[in-house]
């Protein structure tokens, strides 16, 4: 089975077992969790899922929300009142603590705060993404402003981390996120030993000027990881 039926046999898995009538769905970003959005969309277009309001965890899933007819709220709208039922997103890589490296499509600052928002939280990926060990072979995404480049990338090489300007690609210069941030893509290649992803995500934070960063540790979410040979794997 190719990865793109992969991908969207672990969204179906998703929404099948999770996605109620009339729950508040954060929904994410990606390959992965579009193909749960597509899903969802077509429920709602045969009247076979009502009354769902969602929140979109970036600019391309509202687009696709727009597209399928899926009800777009703000989670400051008093309709879903800052808290959700439900988020469904991707994941660029996950072990088996069920920690994650997202921020692959940049979104991760909007996928965190909708996260951890949520009653439940479900990754959706396929088998690639199981790692032993995050932040080695895969980038993670740190959000920053725009004035604090230098002086974040100095407090990260304290941290252990190699770091790049993430750049546009069709656009000159560097990718700038849906809230007017720059993404800074770091790896713990040279640490010897453990990376600590928990210890981690706390520590970047606390740097002046990072707004959020891809180690998601907190949430503990379900996951949904789709096999080459066809079946999904489910992890609660
Ligand atoms: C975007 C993300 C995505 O969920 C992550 O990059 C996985 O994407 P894909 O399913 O296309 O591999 O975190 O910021």
């Amino acid at each position: 089975m190719d990865r793109k039926a992969m991908k969207e046999n672990a969204g179906k898995a998703a929404v099948d077992k999770l996605v109620r009538d009339g729950m508040k769905l954060g929904l994410g970003t990606g390959s992965t969790a579009i193909t749960a959005v597509r899903y969802i969309g077509g429920l709602v277009e045969q009247g076979a899922l009502n009354n769902i309001k969602a929140i979109a965890t970036s600019f391309q899933t509202e687009l696709e929300c727009e597209k399928r007819r899926i009800p777009l709220y703000s989670l400051n709208s008093p309709e879903i009142n800052g808290s959700l039922d439900l988020t469904i997103d991707g994941a660029d890589q996950i072990d088996h603590d069920h920690f994650c490296v997202k921020g692959g499509g940049g979104a991760l600052f909007r996928e965190k705060l909708i996260a951890y928002a949520s009653k439940t939280y479900a990754i959706v990926a396929d088998e690639t993404k199981i790692v032993d060990m995050l932040g080695r072979t895969f980038p993670v995404a740190v959000e920053i402003i725009p004035e604090s480049r230098v002086f974040v990338c100095m407090e990260l090489a304290k941290l252990g981390a190699e770091c790049v300007l993430r750049e546009a690609v069709r656009k000159a210069g560097p990718v700038v996120t849906d809230h007017g941030n720059l993404l800074l893509d770091i790896t713990f290649k040279s640490i010897a030993g453990l990376v600590y992803p928990a210890l981690l995500e706390e520590q970047i934070n606390h740097i002046p000027g990072v707004v959020e960063n891809g180690f998601f540790t907190k949430k503990g979410p379900h996951a949904f990881i789709a096999r080459e040979d066809g079946t999904v794997d489910i992890w609660d």
